[in-house]
């Protein structure tokens, strides 16, 4: 039950945990001063982070923790914590798209604030991901019933409905390039 549901935003998670990895990789070097880092990259980065959670992600699995809560869940707290990190973790998005414009747009900021921000943010990605894949999905598949797993599949189409295929179309083209730039050997300015 809930499976096809389930597997998407399992299959979510391992795109964004390798997009999570690729901003690591860009911001490794921030500790070096002489570092160039790569803004186009990194903008690429955000702009996936930034949309795909809030606008699909986070949304889905709103319906669903939300649902697991009426269904008398045997640690209501914890799946409510889960539930409120999707807007802590967007707000820490936006504050992380804010210092790499800072540091792009004016050279005299210290990268050290953005390192420190970007590993916080990072840590934060993969501890939230890690508590629904460990524990929140699989508590949804004991919980919820045949037909809340229909109803949810419904409101989940219609969440991901919101948006035309072109944009779908634009993000997917976008997390192929992000990924297939990491991929690719690094090269130093100097190559
Ligand atoms: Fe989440
Ligand atoms: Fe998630």
């Amino acid at each position: 039950m809930g499976v096809a549901l389930l597997q998407q935003l399992n299959a979510d998670h391992k795109v964004m945990a390798r997009i999570l990895y690729c901003l690591q990789m860009q911001i490794k070097g921030f500790e070096n001063l002489d570092f160039v880092f790569n803004s186009s990259q990194i903008l690429d980065i955000l702009d996936y982070i930034s949309f795909v959670p809030e606008r699909w992600h986070h949304p889905v699995e709103d319906i669903i923790f939300k649902r697991m809560l009426q269904r008398a869940p045997p640690h209501p707290s914890h799946i409510v914590g889960v539930l409120s990190e999707h807007d802590g973790l967007e707000q820490l998005t936006e504050e992380l798209k804010v210092a790499f414009r800072r540091v792009t747009t004016d050279g005299r900021v210290p990268v050290a604030q953005l390192y420190q921000t970007a590993t916080i943010y990072l840590t934060r990605q993969m501890l939230h991901l890690d508590a629904e894949e460990t524990v929140l999905f699989p508590l949804a598949q004991e919980l919820l019933t045949e037909s809340d797993w229909t109803e949810l599949e419904m409101l989940a189409e219609d969440i991901l409905n919101q948006d035309d295929e072109l944009t779908h179309n634009s993000y997917d083209h976008l997390r192929d390039s992000i990924l297939n730039f990491e991929q690719e050997p690094y090269q130093s300015e100097s190559d």
